[in-house]
């Protein structure tokens, strides 16, 4: 599968979710996750320290790789500040692309403005780093985003303070709530 991660907002977890999703990967196949921000996140990450179940390039890197097929899943970290044809050009290139937004306006509200364009495109949106229970902001986010005809996945990244530590330590967190996006995004393949 190929699956990019991408979206406006800077610091929304869009590198945490390529590792996660990765890591979620490469236990169904061989992976590389293609680092093609230019802030070099996910590999300076993969350099940190713990050894990963799947490969880090960044993206010039990585086109030979991507050519002989050697991987069965490619994940991407795409570069901030996309434009809309960016996005398009994206989701026409991938099996799924994923835009995770946290739940706060100024991160969603460019969504709703470009659900109209995005129409026809494989993409969900992906709630994270959102409050926990009992707060419910990523709920009622993830709902008004589908209700506004946004297609959005029912899992939501909640916030958790071992993300944290383990972006520190270049190590992935194990038993997250991306085990059970990972299986939401297989469904895609
Ligand atoms: N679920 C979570 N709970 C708590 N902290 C999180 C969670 N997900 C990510 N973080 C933290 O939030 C910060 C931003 O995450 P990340 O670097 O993945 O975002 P990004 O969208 O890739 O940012 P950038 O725009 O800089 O590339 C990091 O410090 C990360 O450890
Ligand atoms: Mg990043």
């Amino acid at each position: 599968m190929i699956v990019a991660v991408s979206g406006f907002k800077g610091g929304v977890a869009k590198t945490t979710t390529a590792l996660h999703l990765a890591g979620y990967f490469a236990g169904r196949g061989t992976t590389l996750l293609v680092d093609a921000d230019s802030n070099r996140s996910a590999v300076r990450f993969a350099d940190l320290g713990a050894t990963l179940p799947f490969a880090v390039m960044p993206e010039k890197s990585a086109m030979k790789h991507l050519q002989q097929g050697r991987f069965e899943h490619v994940i991407f970290d795409t570069p901030g500040n996309p434009d809309e044809d960016d996005l398009l050009e994206i989701a026409r290139g991938v099996d799924l692309m994923i835009l995770p937004t946290i739940p706060d306006r100024m991160s969603f509200d460019p969504l709703l403005q470009l659900e109209p364009k995005l129409r026809g495109a494989t993409y969900r949106v992906l709630v994270t780093i959102a409050p926990t229970h009992p707060e419910r902001d990523g709920e009622l986010v993830r709902d008004a985003l589908s209700a506004a005809g946004l297609p959005t996945f029912q899992t939501i990244i909640h916030r958790r303070a071992a993300f944290k530590h383990a972006s520190n330590a270049g190590a992935l967190v194990e038993a997250s709530e991306y085990e059970a996006l990972g299986s939401e995004v297989i469904a895609f393949g």
